[in-house]
């Protein structure tokens, strides 16, 4: 039905609020995995994917940077938000995850891959599915799942274990950096997605995702919403995307590809 619908071309459609992320971030994505590719097989772990738009980031990525490899999506793709994270993105994602769209878009979306890139999805919550991974299995580990204070954490310590030394981890809706994060101020709504933060351009922050990041490490490289760090021996530090290579990936639409190509252009300067 999808292939019929789509030609093939993968869809990140407004409805279902496909895209989560900008141009920018994403080639930031691919410029943190140009600097964790080593050779191949190159392994990346997902934790969350919605409908897959970063997860094809990640197969082009692999495939430029790499000779093939795997992304392992973590999403059990159910309803997961909590009652008071009620806002209208939310109900969108809640009514894709209750009539099965968002599951069918992402199989149809990671169904045509380059032969050299597998994406296996685990159908489980991180907390089920990444104790049972094996320690230092992944180049790159990018945390984009729940953003209650408790998943994060759960998911950087899980992370801390899974990523290879050398290896990078990185996550989504770290909104400033941590020197400017009252703690105080957050933990009483570590437990909400999003709330108000009128000193943001987009007025809102992820609380939970500011409180995890804080207490997992003393500093990270912060390219709000992405923050970044490599494992180098047992100690974590901050690596910057922008030292990376940078790929356009071919899912972008053709809009996304001139924005991308404007923001690689040199500026003269
Ligand atoms: C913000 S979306 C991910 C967006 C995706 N990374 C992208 O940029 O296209 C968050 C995803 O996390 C998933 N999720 C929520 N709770 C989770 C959990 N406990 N473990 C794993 N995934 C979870 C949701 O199903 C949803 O697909």
């Amino acid at each position: 039905m999808l292939e019929a619908l789509f030609g093939g071309m993968p869809f990140f459609g407004a409805a279902v609020r496909g895209k989560q992320t900008s141009v920018m971030n994403s080639l930031f994505l691919t410029g943190l995995a140009s600097l964790a590719a080593r050779g191949s097989p190159m392994r990346v772990l997902e934790i969350g994917s919605w409908v897959g738009y970063s997860t094809l980031t990640w197969v082009a990525s692999i495939v430029s940077f790499s000779t093939g490899g795997e992304v392992v999506c973590v999403d059990p793709l159910e309803p997961y938000f909590a009652d008071h994270d009620n806002e209208k993105d939310h109900q969108r994602m809640t009514a894709a995850l209750n009539n099965g769209l968002a599951k069918d878009l992402f199989e149809y979306n990671v169904s045509r891959l380059p032969k050299n890139v597998t994406v296996t999805r685990i159908a489980k919550r991180s907390t089920d599915a990444l104790p049972a991974l094996p320690s230092e299995a992944f180049d790159l580990v990018y945390i984009d799942g729940s953003h209650a204070y408790e998943h994060v954490k759960f998911d950087i310590d899980q992370a801390k274990r899974l990523v290879r030394d050398g290896g990078i981890v990185a996550g989504d809706d770290l909104d400033k950096p941590l020197s400017q994060i009252d703690e105080a101020a957050m933990l009483p709504f570590v437990d909400h997605d999003v709330i108000p933060d009128e000193s943001l351009p987009h007025g809102l922050v992820h609380p939970g995702v500011a409180v995890a990041v804080k207490r997992s490490f003393s500093e990270v490289c912060s390219l709000a919403p992405l923050w970044s760090v490599r494992r180098v021996g047992e100690r974590f530090l901050p690596v910057d995307p922008r030292e990376g290579r940078v790929i356009i990936p071919p899912h972008f639409s053709e809009e996304e590809k001139r924005q991308a190509q404007g923001l690689l252009r040199p500026t003269g300067r």
